[in-house]
């Protein structure tokens, strides 16, 4: 059992969850976040708030705390001393990476170096980082698998993303890093995000406002539930890699190395239509959508499906919670949370 973990972006809705799973089963947790206003700032203190609530036996501790400190970062790892590390904090989205791409090079590039090098000074026993399925860009594969180049990112975010993979193997290969790089498909659930689709959904079939319908609704993703996603980290925490022995520099695979590297997409291996992701929230929320339907933005992609066979592979078999139970746990917690 790891006895301290450090959890960065701890106030976002990936790190509460993960925080609030990992606290309940007695682990000591230290987060960290900036708090900052990219979306509704209440929504993450209540998430911060529950997370106090939950550490009825003292093993949460909280620091508000930039990335780009980095003597902040560093003395919190000193006092601390985490033996995991699990970076999630990151500015995300793909659209606003287009219009402020300054953002994402402070706290993706810039902070997740500080964070490497935090891992370098402390000796620590596993980092795990949170990546994206947007770096498999313009890829038109019918799935995605870590096997597949991941070199034609269509977004500033993509770029970020791929470049932590890239410096992550890096320190491992410097510094004997054990690293988990890890690719989130669109995950969807309670306390979720409100700049992504779901919540944006959800809240315009609420309050009876349309829903633009991007790619005249032939856009299609692997919507992955929150727990589904819980649990596959909670794993990968179990399982720091090592040096892949049967990893032949002559024919290079891509998620894995000579040094302790590791890259795994972590998603539903089934794409839904936004259309029937949609039908579904009609359905659940018993009332119709408005729909406008306009153009693919740029730095979209069309359709993502995730490969989890090299996750399964890894990991063992990972809970799949089918769409409409993930939809119904959504919605109810929505309707609790903003009293419809
Ligand atoms: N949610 C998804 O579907 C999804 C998909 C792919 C990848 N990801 C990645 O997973 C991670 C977690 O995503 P999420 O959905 O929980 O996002 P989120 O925005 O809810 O959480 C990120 C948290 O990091 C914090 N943060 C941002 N910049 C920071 C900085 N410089 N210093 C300290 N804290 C900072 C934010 O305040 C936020 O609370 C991110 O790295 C994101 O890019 C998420």
């Amino acid at each position: 059992m790891n006895k301290n973990i450090l959890v960065t972006g701890a106030a976002g809705f990936i790190g509460f969850h993960l925080c609030k799973k990992l606290i309940e089963n007695g682990t000591r947790i230290i987060g960290i976040d900036n708090i900052n206003d990219y979306y509704d700032i209440e929504l993450k203190k209540k998430r911060l708030e529950i997370l106090s609530q939950t550490s009825f036996k003292k093993n949460w501790i909280f620091f508000k705390t930039d990335l780009l400190d980095k003597d902040q970062l560093l003395q919190i790892f000193q006092d601390h001393k985490p033996e995991t590390v699990i970076n999630l904090a990151a500015q995300a989205g793909v659209r606003y990476s287009i219009e402020n791409p300054r953002a994402y090079i402070n706290s993706n590039i810039l902070g997740f170096q500080n964070i490497l090098d935090c891992c370098k000074e402390s000796r620590i026993k596993h980092l795990l980082y949170a990546s994206s399925s947007s770096v498999y860009g313009g890829n038109i594969n019918s799935s995605f698998s870590e096997l597949d180049s991941v070199d034609h990112p269509v977004s500033v975010y993509a770029a970020t993303k791929r470049a932590n993979e890239l410096f992550a193997h890096t320190y491992s290969h410097l510094y004997n890093i054990p690293s988990t790089g890890m690719r989130f498909f669109t995950v969807y659930g309670p306390w979720g995000r409100p700049d992504m689709a779901p919540m944006i959904f959800a809240n315009s079939i609420f309050s009876r406002k349309p829903i633009k319908v991007f790619n005249f609704g032939k856009m299609s993703r692997s919507f992955t539930y929150i727990d589904d996603v819980i649990d596959s980290i909670e794993r990968l925490i179990q399982k720091p890699p090592s040096i892949d022995k049967k990893f032949d520099k002559k024919k290079p695979r891509p998620n894995s190395s000579w040094c302790p590297h590791r890259i795994f997409n972590i998603g539903n291996n089934e794409s839904i239509k936004l259309e029937e992701f949609i039908y579904l929230l009609e359905k659940e929320i018993g009332k119709n959508a408005i729909k406008e339907y306009e153009d693919i933005k740029p730095g979209d992609v069309k359709e993502t499906k995730s490969d989890n066979s090299i996750l399964k592979e890894w990991i063992g078999d990972c809970p799949k919670t089918p769409l409409d139970q993930g939809i119904n746990k959504f919605i109810n917690w929505y309707k609790n949370f903003y009293n419809y």
